[in-house]
């Protein structure tokens, strides 16, 4: 298993893996406005043939009314079921928000998951330290209510910044999933709502 940055040539799988784990769906244009916006934020999984088998889609915000810096946010994450619960997405959150700190100096990661979905749900807030905001009734086009979450990044921003612990350490280590944090440079900046 190897998890690197997502490349534009990545986008479509990215978009199948989305098709087969979610019911929140983008147009392709919307992959490839992440991707050629925020090219270091995404990252994928893929297996020893290349597949992709689990990806983050990510970029960064404006800030908040009342807010100095940048913050990144998660538009959408998903493994493939049958690669489930080896640790490949907390790997992919873990990447994604460093990149965030690193490239853009966020202090905080934000994201909307269903009130419903208890994996994810146990995955952010056990395995990653987001805290609920707040509930954001109705979100989704189904009419289920979201968690507004959060995760503060200080901690990665602190000490080395060429090399934070969670790319050889606390995530990574002990496993056979190999990170590779090659990125290009690129710039931020904004759209509207995610899912
Ligand atoms: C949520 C999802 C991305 C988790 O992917 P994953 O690679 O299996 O997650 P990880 O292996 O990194 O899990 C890390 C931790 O999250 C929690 N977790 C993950 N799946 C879980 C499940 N089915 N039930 C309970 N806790 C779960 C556990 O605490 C787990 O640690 P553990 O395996 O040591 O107990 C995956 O289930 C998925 O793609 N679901 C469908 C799409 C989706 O819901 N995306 C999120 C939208 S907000």
């Amino acid at each position: 298993m190897n998890i690197r940055c997502a490349k534009p040539e990545d986008l479509m799988n990215m978009q199948h893996c989305n098709l087969l784990c979610l019911p929140e769906n983008y147009q392709m244009k919307y992959y490839f406005y992440h991707g050629l916006t925020w090219p270091q934020l995404s990252y994928v999984a893929e297996d020893e043939k290349g597949n992709i088998v689990g990806y983050v889609l990510a970029k960064m915000e404006e800030p908040e009314p009342g807010e100095e810096s940048t913050h990144g946010h998660i538009t959408s994450l998903a493994v493939k079921r049958s690669y489930r619960r080896l640790g490949l997405a907390q790997k992919l959150m873990n990447q994604a928000s460093k990149a965030m700190v690193e490239c853009f100096n966020a202090h905080y990661v934000s994201l909307h998951v269903r009130k419903s979905n208890r994996a994810a749900l146990n995955l952010y807030t056990n395995s990653l330290k987001f805290k609920i905001l707040e509930i954001e009734p109705k979100y989704y086009a189904d009419g289920e209510d979201a968690y507004s979450m959060r995760r503060d990044l200080s901690e990665l921003a602190g000490g080395d910044q060429e090399r934070p612990a969670l790319e050889d350490g606390t995530d990574a280590g002990g496993d056979a999933t190999i990170i590779n944090n090659h990125r290009d440079a690129g710039h931020a900046g904004h759209d509207g709502h995610c899912c």
